[in-house]
């Protein structure tokens, strides 16, 4: 992953990285499982008053995977957004190996963010370049958003125009400018939209086996057996 160092290449789950069903099992249950608290993260206020930043991470995360599936075709996309917060809920056990192992350029753990946990989670998990490319970005995408975009940055709320600050705050032109020539940049906007409207308390949505066979194929694409 750009910008991370690790000592070790190797799989955080070895018993399940060579099978596209059990690794798809283990990530759709640790969305089930660990994803059940509030989302906190990512949050901007919306004109639509049935909109909340109360909903679960299992919520939010079904919700961003139902808009993305409106949004695109794209099989890569719809798995990110199903996802791009897994790094909110890595078990503690691997999530401390991970941190043993992934430092940023400096050597510290402490500046790692959940989405760059999240996407160096799944590349080892055995998710493609895309998927992880596109969870890295989720947060990014909001600095960029917030440059380009003035009605967008008019909508934040205020804990995430204060988080905005912890990020960087907006992109400058220089980064405008990187980020456009970055690889799918366009469908990380795309995931980065449909984060933000995935907060809508009680919207009926299709549960997470809904996304198995997606995940599977996904994963089988990559290399992984049955
Ligand atoms: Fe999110």
């Amino acid at each position: 992953m750009p910008g991370l160092t690790t000592t070790t290449t190797h799989h955080l789950a070895p018993s399940i990285s060579t099978s596209a069903s059990l690794t798809a099992t283990h990530v759709l249950n640790l969305l089930s499982t660990y994803g059940a608290d509030d989302d906190d993260d990512c949050a901007t206020s919306s004109s639509n008053s049935s909109s909340s930043d109360s909903v679960s991470q299992i919520a939010h995360s079904l919700q961003t995977a139902h808009f993305a599936a409106k949004e695109t075709s794209d099989p890569e996309t719809l798995v990110a957004a199903l996802l791009h917060d897994i790094g909110q809920f890595i078990p503690m056990a691997e999530l401390t190996e991970l941190a043993m192992e992934v430092k940023d350029a400096d050597g510290n753990l402490a500046r790692i963010g959940h989405e760059t946990l999240g996407a160096e989670y799944l590349h080892r998990l055995g998710f493609s370049g895309k998927v992880c490319a596109l969870v890295a970005a989720h947060v990014p995408a909001k600095r960029f958003l917030c440059k380009v975009d003035r009605g967008y940055y008019a909508g934040l709320s205020a804990a995430s125009r204060k988080s905005l600050s912890e990020q960087g705050g907006p992109m400058s032109e220089r980064e405008v400018d990187e980020w456009k020539r970055s690889g799918w940049w366009e469908d990380k906007v795309r995931l980065r939209r449909c984060d933000d409207r995935a907060k809508v308390v009680g919207l009926a949505v299709d549960g997470v086996q809904a996304y198995r066979g997606v995940l599977e194929a996904h994963l089988r694409a990559q290399g992984l057996g049955d």
